[in-house]
């Protein structure tokens, strides 16, 4: 662990050498600019408001937007409204909202068992898609959604937002620079310590509004009898199916069952059943994958692993809650991931560490760097090494001027990613060059791989291999 002292040097060498050698420059996007993309979004639970609220209304506007739910529909309708669009047409029905049309791209926020299926469905009405990660529930579906996208002549991202973090554009320039040497070790964990459940609202200011009760209010006059501390008492589960209750007397045509959902909780943490989701590996450690495959230019070749239910044995859900894995990717490179769900010591991070130097992003939103071989507190910057010409990490004062780039980190970047992946998708559709784009479907389905050989070897305790997509197929 980084004592305090060696975190601020680390990111004042970051911040010093983005300055003194920027490989990421703000880009202007003219062609959505000029004439913003118009689209649609299917998904407006937390995800699908995290894009609204982050994308660009010069780049983008939102036309249609349709959920399931009522209480997420109403929250995204509200963003888009306040933010894009006072005329959004709502919908609770995909294939309504697709054959109204009256929009060119459609941006998929939903659970991963629906990725594929609703791609599809946009791909073949003529629309691009932004599908969030990870890409799809088999290697056969990423294929189709592939194949679907190139035979339309439409363009297919997947929600993989590192390719547009400042912070991992910047890294991924010095890297292929040779800036950190030979790097033949990434380390990458994402933990956690709760019982990972998305759990209601019991107030939301906006849903009172919309409503004229919060959740609260309504299940106070539901239990007269009831006390506050019955209230805090109630286990997660027991507030969602309250919740659900709540939502079906707003919209009667609400029911999760119609959704292939058994219960209220498979509904709203789909995450937790294999059904629906492939885990802590789709849902955390894709993201990571994906990053590593894009520093290094490859995709793994095999896994090893273990994990399993560790902690939450009885409540319900399905999918591992510890994840131990260990990836080989070609020319001698490992990438080492781990998530949990009992400890966030150490939250999250990527630590890519060459021979020359390491590169430690946090949270998607801190940079630091170090040099190989210097104390952690010894100041580093950039400077051009005489013989070979290449940029190279340096110690000592006289080579510590800044340039006159602005400052990169204001602890932001993780939200500012979700605005340029999407300006990234808007220009690709408005251009007709699909590889403007972030993450590419090539890339996304890479990661799925790597994901879904991952859940197989923690089940079946043997190596597995990641780069033969018909064997990873055959499993599922
Ligand atoms: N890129 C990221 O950093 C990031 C972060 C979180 C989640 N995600 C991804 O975003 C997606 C959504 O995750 P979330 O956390 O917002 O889940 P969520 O449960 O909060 O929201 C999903 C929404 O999709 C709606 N939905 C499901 N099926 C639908 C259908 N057929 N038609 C219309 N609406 C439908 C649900 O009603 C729900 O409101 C997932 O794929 C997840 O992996 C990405």
């Amino acid at each position: 662990m980084l004592k305090q002292e060696e975190i601020i040097v680390g990111r004042r060498n970051f911040e010093r050498a983005a300055m003194l050698y920027p490989k990421w420059t703000e880009r202007e996007f003219p062609a959505s600019q000029a004439k913003p993309l118009e689209a649609a979004i299917i998904g407006t639970g937390n995800q699908g408001r995290v894009l609204l609220e982050n994308a660009n209304p010069g780049h983008i506007t939102f036309k249609a937007c349709c959920d399931l739910r009522p209480d997420h529909r109403a929250l995204g309708t509200g963003v888009i409204k306040s933010r894009y669009n006072p005329d959004v047409r709502v919908y609770s029905d995909v294939d309504k909202m697709l054959s109204d049309g009256g929009f060119e791209a459609v941006l998929i926020a939903t659970p991963l068992h629906t990725h594929a299926p609703l791609t599809l469905k946009c791909l073949s009405a003529g629309k691009h898609v932004l599908c969030e990660k990870t890409m799809a529930y088999t290697v056969g579906e990423c294929d189709e959604m592939i194949q679907a996208a190139e035979k339309n002549g439409l363009v297919l991202a997947i929600g993989h937002q590192r390719h547009a973090n400042p912070l991992y554009l910047q890294a991924q320039g010095w890297i292929d620079e040779g800036l950190l040497g030979d790097i033949y070790h990434i380390r990458s964990l994402w933990h956690r310590n709760n019982e990972w459940r998305n759990i209601p609202e019991w107030e939301n200011d906006y849903l009172k509004e919309v409503w004229g009760s919060t959740l609260l209010s309504w299940a106070r006059k539901k239990m007269p009898d009831a006390k506050p501390e019955d209230f805090k008492k109630m286990s997660t589960v027991e507030k969602i199916n309250l919740h659900f209750e709540y939502l079906h007397e707003q919209d009667p045509e609400f029911d999760c069952t119609r959704y292939g959902y058994e219960t209220p909780d498979q509904m709203a943490n789909w995450r937790l059943y294999h059904k629906f989701s492939h885990g802590l590996m789709s849902e955390l450690g894709s993201h990571q994958i994906d990053a590593c495959n894009w520093l290094w230019k490859s995709a793994p070749e095999s896994v090893v692993g273990a994990g399993g239910i560790f902690h939450y044995k009885n409540d319900g859900r399905d999918v591992f809650d510890h994840v131990f894995t260990t990836f080989r990717y070609p020319g001698d490179r490992t990438l080492v991931f781990s998530s949990i769900t009992t400890n966030d010591f150490d939250n999250y991070y990527d630590q890519v560490m060459g021979t020359l130097g390491t590169i430690y992003l946090t949270g998607e939103s801190d940079g630091l760097l170090f040099k190989e071989g210097e104390p952690r507190t010894a100041e580093v910057a950039i400077a051009t090494d005489k013989k070979s010409k290449k940029p190279v990490l340096v110690t000592g004062e006289s080579n510590l001027k800044l340039g006159s780039a602005a400052p990169l980190m204001d602890g932001t970047e993780r939200f500012k990613a979700y605005g340029i992946e999407i300006n990234m998708f808007a220009e690709a559709c408005r251009t007709g060059n699909p590889a403007l784009v972030g993450c590419s479907g090539q890339d996304g389905r890479k990661a799925a791989i790597a994901v879904f050989a991952a859940n197989e070897t923690i089940r079946t305790n043997t190596v597995q291999p990641c780069n033969l997509p018909e064997v990873i197929a055959a499993a599922h």
